[in-house]
């Protein structure tokens, strides 16, 4: 039995359908790249924004389409967020559709596929009740060297625009023991590089660690585990987590993803400049320079204190690379509104920014503003804001020439060995990419299979807007 699986969607989902393809695995089902090859088409979705919707439908009218002229009994399943916000409204609408699978039923993915390819019948999963995810089977392959693993589910925020809340249920850590022993797991395949994924990493929590359904609506108590800063006086359990991470053998860097700047603490702060592996590099989503749609959205903070959190951070981690998500157009959103995040961007310099339109995403408390912003006006907004950015990135980029910089080779660098590299290449020699530490990616030459190691690497040119440098000892 062959499966085809499609993910849109955040480094959750992927990391989500990681998941979903062990558990097919272990089970015997092969995968395949070809949907029209498949027994089993899956989508793993997102909702974040209403045009991730648009194409999963899009998709999923093709495959139905082909279902029901060519291959009645392929099966058909809809999971992930997009399961869990529509529910039964998807099998109202596509009849061709087997499965809807929120996000809490993934780990059960295995026994609803088999069940469905028993019966050819339908089923809707999207009970909320917590359960624990299991970990994805990593087969250390040579250009498998990272790996995602979710320190927490869920979030409490509610930022006004976000329909996270409403699909991913309320925020759950998972306990340290579970995360280390599955680091030191992955550490002995072959892993070097792992990423803690969570919608909030700083406001991870032993405390929720026990019992996940007992804990859901309970805050405020903390645990008797706790980290100090070096002030004494800020408990911080993502600090310890990442101190714990630092101490397994075999893991050579650890990254973090997302940071909200309202739960972001010195401890974690000190803790990326005093951990060896952890990088300096810190994702802390912006979403808006202008104090008056900060508090619409519900973020927590102001532009201020965002200005002196990144201070602190450049204060602290000097080499630190800041990147940023930034929304244009929220309800009621003015010119001077924009200009307060266009300004605000210009002054901090972010090494890279994720830049979204807004969409209305309904049962969410911006879905009552009215999106007033024009399509046009967002467009022209999000334009002026690429194109800054881009300057930012190339003046940023070209800072580091000549920098000597640490890179863990992923994979050899095809496109740059067909295109920009190959004038000056011998036959013996190919192009290899790779991440410094601040997560940006090199391109370079080299005559040896580098692939899984750790190299020294001197900067020595940016082209549209990549890295390029020489292999020194
Ligand atoms: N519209 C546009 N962008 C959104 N994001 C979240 N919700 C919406 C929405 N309704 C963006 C935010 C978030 C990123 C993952 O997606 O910037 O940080
Ligand atoms: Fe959405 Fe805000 Fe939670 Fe991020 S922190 S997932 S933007 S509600």
């Amino acid at each position: 039995m062959k499966v085809f699986l499609q993910t849109f969607g955040c480094q959750m989902n992927k990391y989500d359908s990681e998941i979903m393809r062990s558990l097919l695995s272990k089970e015997g089902y092969k995968f395949t790249d070809d949907w029209q090859e498949a027994d089993v088409i899956l989508v793993n979705t997102c909702s974040v924004r209403q045009h991730a919707e648009e194409r999963v439908y899009s998709y999923l009218g093709k495959w139905g389409k082909y279902k029901q002229i060519k291959k009645p009994n392929i099966i058909i399943g809809i999971c992930g967020c997009m399961a869990q916000k529509e529910g039964m409204n998807l099998l109202d609408k596509m009849p061709y559709l087997n499965l809807v699978c929120g996000t809490y039923n993934i780990p059960k993915i295995n026994e609803f596929v088999r069940h469905l390819l028993k019966t050819g019948g339908r089923r809707i999963e999207t009970s909320e009740d917590y359960v624990d995810f299991p970990a994805p089977l990593y087969e250390a392959k040579e250009n498998k060297l990272s790996a995602w693993i979710a320190i927490m589910r869920g979030c409490n925020n509610y930022c006004a625009y976000c329909v996270v809340p409403n699909v991913r249920g309320r925020e759950i850590s998972r306990p340290v023991e579970e995360i280390e022993n599955e680091v030191k797991e992955l550490a002995r395949k072959g892993i070097k590089e792992v990423t803690l994924l969570g919608q909030n990493v700083n406001s991870y929590n032993i405390k929720y660690q026990k019992s996940p359904r007992e804990i859901q609506g309970i805050s405020g108590t903390k645990s008797s585990e706790s980290f100090k800063d070096s002030r004494g006086n800020i408990k911080n359990d993502f600090a310890l987590l990442l101190k714990k991470i630092n101490d397994i053998e075999g893991i050579e860097r650890i990254r973090f993803t997302t940071s909200h700047p309202k739960d972001m603490s010195i401890a974690t702060i000190e803790a990326v400049r005093n951990l060896p592996k952890v990088c300096e590099h810190i994702h802390l989503a912006l979403q808006s320079g202008s104090d008056k749609i900060l508090k619409l959205m519900n973020r927590k903070y102001t532009r201020t204190q965002y200005q002196k959190l990144i201070e602190k951070i450049r204060e602290n981690v000097p080499e630190v690379s800041i990147t940023t998500d930034i929304m244009v157009g929220f309800p009621t959103e003015t010119e001077n509104d924009f200009m307060d995040t266009y300004n605000l961007v210009k002054e901090i310099e972010f090494d890279a920014s994720y830049i979204f339109k807004y969409s209305t995403r309904p049962g969410t408390k911006a879905a009552e503003l009215k999106d007033d912003v024009t399509e046009e006006t967002k467009n022209e907004r999000l334009n002026k804001l690429l194109s800054l950015q881009k300057r930012i990135a190339q003046k940023k980029n070209e800072k580091l020439i000549g920098k000597k910089v640490e890179v863990l080779v992923e994979k050899c660098d095809t496109k740059n060995s067909e295109t920009m590299c190959i004038p000056e290449l011998n036959k013996f020699q190919k192009c290899y990419v790779g991440k410094i530490r601040n997560f940006k990616s090199v391109s370079f030459q080299s005559d040896k299979d580098l692939i899984g190691k750790l190299v020294k690497i001197k900067i020595t040119e940016v082209k549209r807007g990549l890295l390029y440098g020489n292999r020194i000892p």
